[in-house]
């Protein structure tokens, strides 16, 4: 009883009221509500001053709470994205215009229903899961998910749902706030597309020219077969086919369909796109790939020198590390052909560094021009006449090397033409090829 009066002295009094509140002090503090109270003639009359008192208090702060409400309210109305709140029975208490608009209701036709009252059945459960989820573990959640519209269109939600507590820290209810990331998922699936589409072409563009590389390396076992068929015919004609001359003129014709066959698996090894990433051996892949372009290079009189200290093993994909390379040595080849240097040189060199290997691939084939330097790596950025280049070589090469690698492909002109340097990180374990 003397609490509520000392409170309500309190607030009637303020500071004179302070230097009473000392138990000791309680004398004075009596005379203090008797000389305080002495204007007043009857009870009725301090009843009705507490009550004032009270009532101009909780006007003040029903005020303040208005203000707070409006504060949020124009703060909750001002975001773009749908907000609303729930209690624990899974009711609408709130929500922002955005939200309402949504759905094509007004905020009052959410306040007190759930969500099956709400939405269709597959929608409801769906949100339903995800509430209960957030209230058993008292955790919040987002996730993504696709939800028509009231002009029934499908839009994808961004949505994040939080636990809601009151003052004393207990749970009441969750606040959810879903944003429309419908442009950015049509966005990313375009980039997705191109990127495909670029990949394509780029395999298209290397396979074009591989083909070429199969018609100069098959060329030569052709003519042999041709040759020792031609010979069988001879050999018939004369009767000098005996058993052990068809098997010499056999063992002549398997070794070049083995080589014919080789040169195919080589091929086929190095268009089948990796879907694993696996260890595989340095030196195999750069020497792999430098056969594959050996005629090539041969018919353009370009000495290839391949310097590598030891095997080193990379944990990476294998067939696009070989396509990196094979368009580095292919440009090196297009430069040099048309620079046309005295001694026309391509040099690999790897060096290998504590965490990573360097792998560098230069050329004396007169560098490139600072000014377009800045745009080599660009999709379709070629100097070279239409049909000659496409421009995506060297932006694939650093996608594979940066991206599905997590290396690095840089450039830099040298005193006679480029070095391209490849940094890769190093597999420790230095396992054998798999
Ligand atoms: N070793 C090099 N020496 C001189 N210029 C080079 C060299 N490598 C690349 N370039 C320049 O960079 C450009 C882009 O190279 P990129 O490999 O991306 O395309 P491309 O070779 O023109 O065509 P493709 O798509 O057929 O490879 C080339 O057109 C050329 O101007
Ligand atoms: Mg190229």
């Amino acid at each position: 009883m003397h609490k509520l009066l000392e409170l309500q002295l309190k607030k009637c009094f303020g500071k004179e009221w302070e230097s009473s509140s000392d138990a000791p002090q309680f004398q004075k503090f009596l005379n203090l509500i008797h000389e305080s109270y002495q204007d007043f003639d009857d009870h009725s009359a301090i009843l009705h001053r507490f009550l004032e008192v009270n009532s101009k208090e909780l006007t003040e702060a029903i005020k303040e709470i208005k203000k707070g409400h409006d504060l949020l309210h124009s703060v909750t109305e001002s975001i773009q994205d749908l907000i609303f709140y729930k209690n624990l029975n899974f009711q609408y208490i709130g929500c922002n215009q955005s939200f309402a608009n949504f759905f094509g209701k007004s905020e009052s036709e959410f306040l007190g229903k759930n969500d099956f009252e709400l939405y269709p059945m597959e929608y409801a459960l769906g949100f339903r899961q995800r509430d209960t989820f957030i209230f058993e573990k008292v955790e919040s959640t987002a996730n993504e998910e696709w939800v028509k519209n009231f002009k029934g269109d499908d839009v994808l939600l961004l949505t994040a749902k939080h636990p809601l507590f009151n003052s004393r820290g207990e749970l009441m209810g969750l606040v959810g706030i879903a944003r429309d990331i419908t442009k950015e998922y049509w966005l990313e699936q375009e980039l997705r597309e191109q990127q495909a589409i670029l990949t394509q072409q780029s395999r298209l563009a290397a396979l074009g020219e591989m083909i070429g590389n199969i018609a100069h390396q098959w060329r030569q076992p052709i003519n042999s077969l041709g040759l020792i068929i031609q010979d069988l015919k001879e050999a018939y004609r004369f009767g000098e086919l005996n058993r052990s001359y068809v098997e010499t003129i056999s063992s002549k014709a398997m070794e070049q369909i083995h080589y014919m066959s080789n040169t195919i698996d080589d091929f086929r090894n190095f268009f089948n796109p990796d879907k694993d990433k696996k260890i595989f051996s340095l030196n195999k892949s750069i020497e792999n790939t430098k056969n594959i372009l050996k005629q090539g290079i041969r018919n353009s009189s370009i000495e290839c020198e391949i310097s590598i200290p030891k095997d080193i093993f990379i944990y990476g994909y294998k067939n696009e590390f070989s396509q990196v390379i094979f368009n580095l040595i292919s440009n090196a080849r297009d430069a040099i052909m048309s620079n046309k240097p005295n001694v026309p040189r391509i040099k690999i060199h790897v060096k290998n560094k504590k965490d990573s290997a360097e792998i560098s691939v230069s050329d004396n084939g007169g560098g490139i021009p600072p000014d377009i330097l800045p745009s080599i790596f660009d999709p379709y950025f070629t100097t070279k006449p239409e049909r000659k280049g496409t421009g995506i070589g060297l932006y694939m090469a650093k996608k594979i090397i940066e991206n599905h690698m997590d290396g690095l492909l840089l450039v830099h002109n040298t005193k006679d033409g480029v070095c391209f340097t490849i940094v890769l990180p190093i597999e420790k374990k230095n396992q054998p090829h798999r």
